[in-house]
């Protein structure tokens, strides 16, 4: 292996440390600290996880955490009246919908329900179309993550060529829309494009989010490349054990890239650390001075 690795974890953790310095002198400003809500539709077993983890990292940075669990069969005007009343809640300052959302709900309509200044997921129209305007906006937090370790290992970025791989809306387009901020010439990639391997081969940057397990081939990774991998899937192996890979084929691309996150290990961890940041933000941002005397 010749790449660096990059450490999303201990990236994440040193900037879990810095909100949480920044979440006390907060408290101390304002006498109050920020709130997240995480509300959780049925018992989808990844769903739990993750919001498990939400709700620990939430409190383990000194920030309230309230979580709201709602069942399976929960009608899509109880889940907008839940909202509506976290919208006007003065001690809520982020409120997620973990997805995805039991069918017959209207995700659409439940995320613009959600107030864009509250909107820590970064995901109703207000604060996407804020992002492609390039207008100061809540971003994504997995794209976010994924800009933070790349500008790590790569603080200059002007004019370099950028490939996203997947084409969603969490991660995808608005990661683009951040590479292209760093003025990247970006391209994005999808299920349809044709050339792909030639397009990888060009990429100075790849950020693959695709959930198809190792679809990029380490030879497809152009020399001194920096390869972020969002993908992770649990895969069966010749002797019958399971592991965690991510969508690219990390030991092939180990061997041509400049630097590479691994999986597990990589993107994921700062995920939950811009969760927090974009609370801490977002709070902020709503903070009501008390008005002059
Ligand atoms: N489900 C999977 N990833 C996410 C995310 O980033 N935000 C929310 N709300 N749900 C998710």
């Amino acid at each position: 292996m010749s790449a660096q690795l990059i450490d999303g974890k201990a990236a994440a953790l040193r900037l879990r440390e810095q909100i949480a310095a920044d979440v006390r002198d907060f408290a101390d400003q304002f006498g109050y600290a920020p709130g997240l809500a995480v509300v959780l539709v049925g018992s989808d077993p990844a769903s739990e996880v993750y919001v498990r983890n939400k709700v620990i990292a939430t409190e383990e940075a000194g920030m309230h955490s309230f979580e709201f669990r709602l069942p399976v069969d929960v009608t899509e005007g109880e889940l907008l009246n839940c909202i509506d009343r976290l919208n006007s809640d003065p001690t809520v300052h982020g409120i997620l919908v973990q997805l995805p959302l039991p069918k017959g709900i209207d995700v659409s309509r439940v995320i613009e329900r959600i107030s864009p200044t509250k909107d820590v997921d970064g995901f109703t129209i207000t604060n996407t179309g804020r992002l492609a305007a390039g207008l100061e906006s809540l971003e994504p937090c997995t794209p976010a993550g994924v800009m933070m370790l790349i500008k790590g290992v790569r603080p200059e970025l002007v004019g370099l060529s950028a490939l996203v791989v997947g084409a969603s809306n969490i991660v995808g387009k608005p990661m683009a829309r951040l590479l292209l901020k760093e003025r990247c010439t970006v391209t994005i990639a999808h299920s349809k494009t044709i050339d792909l391997r030639e397009r990888c081969r060009e990429a100075d940057i790849l950020v693959v989010a695709t959930g198809v397990p190792e679809m990029i081939s380490g030879g497809w990774i152009k020399p001194g490349a920096t390869v972020i991998d969002v993908g992770i899937s649990r895969i069966s192996c010749e002797d019958g054990r399971t592991r965690l890979v991510g969508d690219v084929d990390f030991v092939g691309a180990s061997k041509s890239a400049g630097a590479i996150t691994p999986v597990p290990g990589g993107v994921g961890p700062m995920t939950i650390a811009c969760l927090l940041a974009n609370t801490l933000t977002a709070a902020k941002r709503q903070v009501q001075l008390p008005a002059a005397e």
